[in-house]
Parts: structure tokens; C-alpha cells; sequence
């Protein structure tokens, strides 16, 4: 059986690398049983070293971005390959506020999707419509496709508490798969919370969730961890 991918997006949060060692460390102590799920947690860049070395093997390093070159003079970026030297397995690859607040396109992100996988990492790449998909994966050889990791975050459920319903989830899922394949790996993100995250793999058939609030309660994180197990 496939595993089901709980993935914690931290964003700008916490503030002080002390709080994110904290963070990690009261998740860390209470997951227990993994077998099922792949527990995923994207801090801030600059926490990424700090938690990868601390976190338990039940623990998977994500980056929450990255850019598409790999060296000479982008002040500020960073590399793919610098992601993949930290540890880092996963990349979340434009997420709506990166469209939007920083002007990401779709040919920026099928750049950034191709960095990624060329340093054999696994990009989740996040959208909020099916259209965006091709134009995404332009170019992407068929069996690099096959790594990438969907997630279908509607940009009104991003932070809100208005979570999608299961059954318009559902449709789009579907409509995702319909474009990939039936087995491609989808998560589901958008207000998700202990009460709502079954439901969007029993009901509407996620392969798991994209989680950013409650991903910040150490709490409320393990109990969906716990849900899937
Ligand atoms: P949210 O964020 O869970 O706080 O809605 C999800 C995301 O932006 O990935």
C-alpha cells in the first residue's frame, strides 16, 4: 500500500530558530506510529540545517521553495542542489502565495520543477487549477512526471478555516488524475484540521495533505499523523 503523505508547511513561522528546535522537538516526541505516513515538515530556509539535524527518522525534510539555477550570481536564491546538500527529500513548488505575492509564473515553476528533479528530489507542486498543470510539467520527461507530487490547494481555503467540501475536492482530484493518471500521488490543502482530515482520503481519495496552520500545532499535527496511522 502506498503511503499517505502528511506534509507541514511552517511558511514565515516560527521567528526564532530556538522556537522552531522547539516545534520540532514536541512533534518529534509524540509520533509514534509512521508505518503508513510519510511526515513531511518545511520550515523557513534558514531552520532547514538546525532541523535536519535534529529530527527523527520518522521525519522527512521539505523545502518550501527553491530557484532553478544552480550557481554563479542570484543573490539570495538558493539552489536545488544546496536543498538536496541540508538533507532535504521534498521541495513545495509554487504555492499560491509565491504566484502571487512574488510573481511566480508557470514557466518559472516548470524551471524550478526541472531543478528539482534533476537534483532527485521530489517537488510537490501545488495548484489551483487543473490548467496549470501542463503548463507546469511542460517539457518534463514522462518518468520525471511520475515523482512529482500534486496538491490541490483552492487559494480561498489557504488560510481561512473555509475548507473545500469533500465532494468539490473530490471532482478536482479526479479531474487532476484524469490529466496524470489514476495512481499520481494528489495531496489536498487549504484549512485542513484534525476534524476534516480523513475525509479527504476516505471520502475524496487524497494520497494525503498539504497542511500549513495547524501544521504550527505540535497537537493538532500528530493527531492527523495518528488519523491516517
Ligand atoms: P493552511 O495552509 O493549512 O493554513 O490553510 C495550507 C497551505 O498554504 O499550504
Amino acid at each position: 500500500m502506498n503511503k499517505i503523505f502528511i506534509v507541514g508547511n511552517w511558511k514565515m513561522n516560527p521567528q526564532t530558530s530556538r522556537e522552531a528546535i522547539h516545534l520540532l522537538s514536541s512533534i518529534k516526541t509524540r509520533i509514534e506510529n509512521t508505518k503508513k505516513v510519510e511526515v513531511v515538515i518545511c520550515p523557513p530556509f534558514v531552520y532547514l540545517a538546525g532541523i535536519g539535524k535534529k529530527k527523527s527518522a520518522k521525519i522527512r525534510l521539505g523545502s518550501q521553495d527553491c530557484f532553478w539555477e544552480e550557481k554563479v550570481a542570484f543573490t539570495g536564491e538558493v539552489s536545488s542542489l544546496m536543498l538536496k546538500d541540508l538533507g532535504c527529500s521534498y521541495v513545495i513548488v509554487g504555492h499560491s502565495e509565491r504566484r502571487k505575492y512574488f510573481h511566480e509564473s508557470d514557466t518559472m515553476i516548470n524551471k524550478k520543477l526541472k531543478s528539482v528533479l534533476g537534483q532527485g528530489l521530489r517537488p510537490i507542486l501545488c495548484i489551483d487549477k487543473v490548467s496549470q498543470i501542463k503548463k507546469d510539467i511542460k517539457g518534463i520527461p514522462e518518468k520525471k512526471v511520475k515523482k512529482i507530487i500534486l496538491a490541490y490547494e483552492p487559494i480561498w481555503a489557504i488560510g481561512t478555516g473555509k475548507a473545500c467540501s469533500f465532494k468539490q475536492a473530490k471532482k478536482f482530484n479526479l479531474s487532476i488524475k484524469r490529466v496524470l493518471g489514476k495512481n499520481h500521488p494528489v495531496l489536498y490543502g487549504g484549512s485542513v484540521s484534525s476534524q476534516n482530515a480523513l475525509g479527504y482520503i476516505k471520502e475524496a481519495q487524497f494520497q494525503g495533505l498539504l497542511i500549513g496552520g495547524a501544521s504550527l500545532k505540535p497537537k493538532e499535527f500528530v493527531k492527523v499523523i495518528e488519523l491516517m496511522a
